[in-house]
């Protein structure tokens, strides 16, 4: 767990689409899919006690899938949006999305500022979700920002978040789950997974649920972190 207690469990929600042609249905089935499982894991996760999830909705580079598929995810977070913030206000959870606004339907940016809005008080844990995002993009602009010498790790920090428009106190991630078979990171969060532990699963995300999600918890609190030093009862 971070330093102070803020667990963090980032998510790379992956094989929504493998998971409807598998079924032979079209790909946007796979997401609708999906965007249930991410009801049902959000409530498991408050329920398990971690206090920041972080899901990859929508990642830069996926705005080049075919436009039909690109529309219906878009109108599916927004959709998303929409019905869950009151389910989330009843569970004291704050919904924050991290990644680019420039570039998203201005519908979509009003139901993000509507939905953060809405949720700014709640503190029983964050939600964040990606969407447009791209860590390389974010560091780079992070970077731009900075532009003066000097800079800490943890100013650099702040300017990410703002990058991002991320709430303050997210903190480092501490597991990072990949749904979905594939084993890499697929540029997302690449500064906050430097200690992260990683665990990647089979199951595609609609077939994810809460059993999964325990699984992935049972795995990391056998997990030994060390952070570059040597472990007490080894030194
Ligand atoms: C993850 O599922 C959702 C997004 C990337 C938006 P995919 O759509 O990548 O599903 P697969 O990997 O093709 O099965
Ligand atoms: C990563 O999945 C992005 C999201 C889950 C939103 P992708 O399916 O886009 O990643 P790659 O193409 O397999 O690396
Ligand atoms: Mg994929």
């Amino acid at each position: 767990m971070s330093a102070a207690g803020n667990f963090h469990v980032a998510i790379i929600m992956d094989g929504n689409g493998r998971w409807a042609q598998r079924r032979g249905l079209p790909r946007s089935a796979g997401h609708v899919q999906g965007a249930k499982m991410v009801r049902r894991v959000v409530e498991a996760s408050a329920r398990a006690g971690i206090r920041t999830l972080t899901l990859y909705a929508f990642s830069a580079d996926n705005w080049g899938r075919p436009s039909p598929e690109v529309d219906s995810l878009l109108r599916l977070l927004q959709c998303y949006l929409a019905s869950e913030t009151r389910r989330c206000l009843r569970n004291s959870v704050r919904i924050n999305v991290i990644g680019r606004r420039d570039r998203l339907p201005a519908g979509l940016v009003r139901a993000i500022e509507h939905s953060e809005l809405l949720t700014a008080h709640c503190t029983r844990m964050r939600l964040r979700i990606a969407i447009d995002y791209s860590s390389k993009h974010s560091i780079l602009e992070a970077a731009r920002r900075a532009s003066c010498n000097g800079l800490s790790a943890q100013n650099f920090e702040t300017l990410l978040a703002e990058v991002d428009h991320s709430v303050a106190g997210a903190g480092p991630v501490d597991l990072l789950i990949r749904t979905g078979g594939e084993q890499r990171l697929s540029d997302f969060l690449l500064w906050d997974c430097a200690y992260a532990e990683l665990y990647f699963t089979e199951a595609l995300w609609p077939d994810f649920g809460e059993a999964g999600l325990h699984a992935a918890l049972d795995d990391f609190a056998g997990r030994n972190r060390r952070f570059g030093k040597v472990l007490a009862e080894t030194a």
